[in-house]
């Protein structure tokens, strides 16, 4: 079960990227198991917002999934919330830190009501942007929660120049009593990308099956920083050879 995305103006918004009960679930623990380190990407993005902003000391995670981040983002900064548009993700998150706010909301276009120090949006999230016009009206929404001189920290999805068309990965994760084995395929049209993943989960009740698909769109490194230009943000680019892949990382200052 999804909400229905509604934009800022109140026009509902084509559906995109859903994340349901199934694949909340086993998502911990399969990219904790694939060797995510969300203590590190935590401390890379604090840093990333410090050493242009030292005195931030609230914190946005737009599409905040699980609130693992937000999890270790709390120790970085004094006061965090999330934004999550998937029930099944914000229930997890909320669970893991009944005091924090996540809220409930479609990153094309949100309202808090206020602004933060820094917001993040991590994993790739904006690849589920369909366009250059939702792209743009996500990063638009999300500079808007920032206060002057706020930081802004992107990780993006792959470029168009740097995608594997019929790219598949296999991975198998094994964490306590549970073993996730999960084979993907990636499809290209243009810069539409089909990225479908068969999950198989084992554990003592037996083994169960379900694909998760997933429309994703492949925006140049330009498109992400004229977004964010258009956004009132002075953007940069900032290479990561440990975290967040190759992809690296931008980071934007709110003028
Ligand atoms: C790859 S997961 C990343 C989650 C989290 N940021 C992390 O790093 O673990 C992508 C998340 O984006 C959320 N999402 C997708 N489209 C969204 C939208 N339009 N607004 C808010 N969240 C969205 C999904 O529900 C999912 O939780």
């Amino acid at each position: 079960m999804t909400d229905t995305p509604v934009a800022g103006n109140g026009r509902p918004l084509p559906a995109t990227a859903v994340y349901g009960q199934d694949v909340s679930e086993v998502y911990d623990l399969f990219y904790r198991g694939r060797g995510q380190d969300f203590a590190a990407e935590a401390a890379v993005v604090a840093e990333a917002v410090r050493s242009r902003r030292p005195d931030a000391n609230s914190l946005l995670d737009v599409a905040c999934g699980t609130g693992e981040h937000l999890r270790w983002l709390a120790t970085h900064f004094d006061e965090v919330a999330g934004l999550e548009m998937s029930p099944a993700m914000r229930a997890l998150a909320r669970g893991k830190r009944p005091g924090t706010p996540v809220h409930q909301g479609d990153m094309r276009g949100f309202d808090l009501g206020r602004a933060f120090d820094a917001v993040c949006c991590l994993t790739s999230s904006l690849g589920y942007m369909s366009d250059v016009g939702e792209l743009d009206a996500a990063v638009a929404a999300m500079a808007r929660h920032l206060a002057p001189g706020g930081v802004l920290v992107i990780d993006p999805w792959w470029s168009p120049g740097a995608f594997l068309d019929g790219h598949i990965a296999h991975d198998v994760v094994r964490a306590g009593p549970r073993t996730v084995a999960r084979l993907s395929h990636s499809r290209r049209d243009g810069d539409s990308v089909r990225h479908e993943a068969h999950y198989l989960v084992a554990d003592a009740t037996g083994i169960r099956h379900f694909t998760h698909t997933q429309p994703l769109t492949l925006f140049t490194r330009a498109q992400y920083l004229a977004a964010l230009e258009n956004a009132g943000c002075a953007a940069e680019h900032v290479e990561h050879d440990t975290h967040f892949t190759a992809r690296g990382l931008f980071v934007a200052v709110r003028g």
